[in-house]
């Protein structure tokens, strides 16, 4: 075995700066000595990981630690506190310390939940992130957002905690169902239409090849995604600036998700309707083009990605939940517009005028 893979890129935010590998069955080939600081390490993941994945993870890892594991209910309604409670007795009950590595081996739910496990065990603990949907290896896995929900809000109980190391590979993108894997796409065109052009333009030509779910196509779209999530993270660690216009699509997409109490939409899908909405209302300024909309709309139909407001959702339902949403500041609302494709802004403006005029033109 040859332990001789490079990282594609590291993440540079001083004093943690870490590596992600990106690549096709290179999971094996990572030399996780490097990281392990003690010789324990805890896998997280869920019922559906675990028969197709836990004991390749396992058997590569045990060559370098001693490793355990807990497998949680796959799922949202994992992400609370009672869950969170289960890790943290897990840890003590074996007594695992803080030399000890915890993997969160999943979606954005399992990176999420052991990324905050790892924040708050003994005052942090180190953990490196094995993600395998989409959505998790272009977006959740990178950044160091972890947390869990609250019975009163999404995502409203966590801490800014860097993994060690984020090690994406392709490979275990095989068994993803299609509408999963449709979602993460969503994602991916978000980076193309924030920040890079051209990006978006190969994304543009090549939807068959994402489609078929082509190697070489989804590195590509891999790396590049990361490397805009990395350079924005690097930036702005916290959210203070300009790591917000990794929202575009979001606050629209937020009031779906809330709207369905998170049981219609994937977020991918919700964010889908939520860039088109938010695309629309750059063009009322006058800075997209109703090609640039006509485009996008194409391409995320051929992903079968949701473009149109769900029937039921009224404009006042979305004022209601627009309004609510923790961007709002004295009425108005801070949005990430498009001046053009792949530069994204924050446009501060009022939520009732701007959804009158919207609403118009659906
Ligand atoms: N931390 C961040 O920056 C960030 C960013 C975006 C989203 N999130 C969070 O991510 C979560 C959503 O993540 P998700 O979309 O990955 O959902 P998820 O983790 O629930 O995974 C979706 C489903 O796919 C299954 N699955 C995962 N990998 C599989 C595989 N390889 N083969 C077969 N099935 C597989 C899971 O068991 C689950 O049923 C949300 O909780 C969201 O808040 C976090
Ligand atoms: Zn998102």
């Amino acid at each position: 075995m040859k332990l001789n893979v490079k990282p594609s890129l590291v993440v540079s935010i001083p004093k943690r700066s870490y590596p992600i590998f990106v690549g096709v069955d290179i999971f094996e080939n990572v030399d996780y000595s490097q990281f392990f600081i003690g010789n324990k390490a805890l896998i997280v993941t869920d019922d559906h990981i675990a028969p197709i994945l836990l004991d390749r993870v396992t058997k590569t890892l045990s060559k370098f630690a001693d490793v355990d594991f807990l497998i949680l209910k796959s799922g949202e309604t994992s992400k609370n506190m009672e869950t969170l409670s289960r890790i943290h007795s897990k840890l003590i009950e074996n007594n695992f310390d803080r030399s000890s590595t915890l993997i969160a081996l999943g979606g954005g739910v399992i990176g999420d939940i052991t990324g905050f496990a790892a924040a708050t065990y003994q005052r942090g603990i180190n953990y490196i992130q094995l993600p395998t949907t989409l959505l998790a290896q272009v977006d959740s896995s990178v950044g160091g957002k972890t947390g869990v929900n609250h019975p009163l809000g999404k995502n409203m109980i966590g801490a800014f905690h860097q993994p060690l190391a984020v090690v994406i590979d392709i490979s275990f993108l095989s068994t993803l169902s299609d509408r999963q894997y449709c979602s993460g796409v969503a994602e991916v065109i978000k980076y193309g239409l924030i920040k890079d052009k051209d990006f978006y333009s190969w994304l543009i030509e090549n939807i068959k090849m994402l489609k078929c779910r082509d190697h070489s196509a989804l590195i590509t779209a891999v790396e590049a995604s990361i490397q805009i999530k990395a350079a924005v993270v690097a930036a702005d660690e916290r959210e203070e600036n300009i790591r917000a216009i990794l929202n575009f699509g979001h606050t629209f997409g937020h009031a779906i998700e809330s709207f369905q109490r998170y049981e219609g939409f994937l977020h991918g899908e919700a964010i889908s309707v939520g860039m088109i909405l938010a695309m629309s209302a750059s063009g009322l300024l006058g800075q997209t083009s109703d090609a640039d909309l006509d485009l996008l709309t194409n391409a995320l139909q051929q992903f079968e990605l949701p473009v149109n407001v769900p029937k039921d959702m009224t404009k006042e339902i979305f004022l209601d939940y627009m309004d609510r949403d923790k961007k709002v500041l004295d009425g108005n609302i801070r949005l990430i517009l498009l001046k053009s494709i792949g530069h994204a802004y924050l446009e501060s403006t009022e939520t009732k005028p701007l959804l009158d005029k919207l609403f118009k033109t659906l």
